[in-house]
């Protein structure tokens, strides 16, 4: 791998904010530039080096796609204007739940109704209409370690998609955080001034509340693994885990509700001990803790009438379910 990286011991993070900034502000010229946020670490930091570099000639989108936690979109647009960055929220969910209609296969519902929606369809409009000839991306070096490997398929990377954005659409890519591994990425953001909530934020993934439903993704289907997702973060906020969440499950079960039968949804929780997400465990979390997730999930989210928590170790489980 021709890639080299900056080790966190070996990062001085201002220098290395001013040597990307320089970087970005060389490459785009005169030129506009473009980037989608999405709230995690990576983008938000290539938000930030991008418009310490040209300001704004860097265009901000947050992509709403429909399958975000409950008031994400307006909570990190939020941030960045208190740091004085425009973010541009832009409605594309009817796009998403369009393509995701009827598909049920997991790499289908990755491949065809999340991504490329995103870099076919709705990006690549924003960049046309932009009139940006740079495109800023947060790929990082696990990313890059991960598609060499073969292990995933690349995470944000548009050569996943068969698509030379400088043939195609007369673009440049540029990807300031190549060098840097997660820790530190968040060693950067701490630099650059981004609140901890984003610095530290824990990891989500890039097809987001749709990786956690198994089978259809629907307006109706996401609603009820956001309301879950919600209690499940609530509750295991301090439990110092790498990641938790919930998980939608396409079978119904029996259940009974003020005394009626009620054939009914399962939730399925999980929270990960984990380094770096490669391999997991499952948190031995206090039997109190679950049976408190249990009483408010089924009270609080129409229709759930199971809940269950994974107690299997990735691998061979992985950390989402899609
Ligand atoms: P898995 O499910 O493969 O997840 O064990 C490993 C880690 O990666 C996150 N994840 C993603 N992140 N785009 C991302 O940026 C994605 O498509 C994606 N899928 C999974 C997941 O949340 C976990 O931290």
């Amino acid at each position: 791998m021709s890639i080299e990286e900056i080790t966190l011991d070996k990062l001085d993070p201002q220098a290395f904010i001013a040597a990307q900034a320089e970087a970005i502000a060389d490459s785009v010229g005169g030129e506009l530039a473009i980037n989608a946020l999405s709230g995690g670490v990576d983008s938000a930091v290539v938000t930030m080096l991008g418009h310490r570099a040209i300001g704004e000639r860097l265009k901000t989108y947050f992509i709403e796609n429909g399958l975000m936690r409950e008031g994400e979109s307006e909570q990190i647009a939020g941030w960045f204007k208190a740091l004085g960055v425009r973010v541009e929220i832009v409605d594309a969910s009817e796009s998403f739940f369009a393509a995701l209609k009827g598909v049920t296969d997991p790499e289908e519902k990755r491949e065809k109704g999340i991504t490329q929606v995103f870099y076919k369809d709705v990006f690549a409009r924003l960049v046309r209409e932009s009139g940006a000839r740079v495109l800023l991306q947060g790929t990082n070096y696990t990313d890059v370690e991960e598609t060499a490997a073969g292990v995933k398929r690349q995470h944000n990377v548009f050569e996943q998609i068969g698509i030379d954005p400088e043939e195609a659409f007369g673009y440049r890519v540029l990807e300031p955080i190549l060098q840097l591994r997660k820790p530190a990425v968040r060693a950067v953001a701490r630099a650059l001034g981004l609140p901890e909530a984003i610095a530290e934020r824990p990891p989500f993934p890039g097809p987001a509340l749709a990786a956690r439903v198994i089978g259809e993704v629907t307006r109706e289907r996401v609603a009820i693994v956001r309301k879950a997702t919600r209690i499940v973060e609530e509750e295991l906020a301090g439990s110092g885990a790498f990641q938790y969440l919930a998980i939608l499950h396409e079978d119904m079960v029996t259940g009974i509700r003020e005394s009626r039968r009620e054939f009914g949804r399962q939730i399925e929780v999980r929270c990960w001990e984990s380094e770096d997400a490669v391999t997991a465990t499952p948190t031995e979390l206090p039997f109190a803790t679950l049976r408190r997730l249990g009483d408010r999930i089924t009270a609080e989210v129409p229709g759930v009438v199971s809940v269950t928590y994974n107690v299997a170790a990735k691998p061979p489980s992985c950390i989402e379910a899609v």
